[in-house]
């Protein structure tokens, strides 16, 4: 699976994006290591910290699924269908990623520019770990 079929992928998933209020779609689309894609997209709700980024929609339905061993994910977003801004990752799913992903993987960005391929761990180098 190429970078630019994945943020394809992560393309046609925003166009599920439920984002009333932000009107900020998301698409996101993760590699298994067996070469499943799961795709997600952002889920908002009128009490706005409940919504859910397309990142972790995508990371726990592959996990619902009994998946835990991704290779890369591929991120998209649009206010107005035309990708041309990057779309980091926010905090909280770099972490959730984090939980699940191993030190070569990969996040794919797309912009105005074309498609950018950066490590995970350069981006979230230093994770909450639970020490118990
Ligand atoms: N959003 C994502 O889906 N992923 C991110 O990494 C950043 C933000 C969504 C959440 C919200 O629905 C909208 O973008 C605006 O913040």
């Amino acid at each position: 699976m190429t970078n630019s079929e994945l943020i394809e992928k992560a393309e046609k998933a925003s166009e599920n994006s439920y984002s009333p209020y932000s009107k900020f779609r998301v698409g996101a689309a993760l590699l298994c290591d067996d070469g499943e894609v799961f795709t997600g997209c952002n889920v908002e709700n009128a009490s706005y910290g409940a919504t859910c980024c397309a990142e972790r929609t995508a990371i726990f339905s592959a996990v619902a699924k009994g998946k835990r061993h991704f290779v890369k994910i591929a991120i998209a977003g649009t206010s107005d269908g035309s990708f041309s801004s990057i779309t980091q990752p926010c905090g909280v799913c770099r972490q959730v990623l984090s939980e699940f992903c191993s030190e070569n993987f990969k996040i794919i960005l797309t912009d105005s520019n074309g498609i950018h391929e950066m490590n995970f761990s350069d981006i979230f180098p230093l994770p909450f770990v639970l020490s118990i």
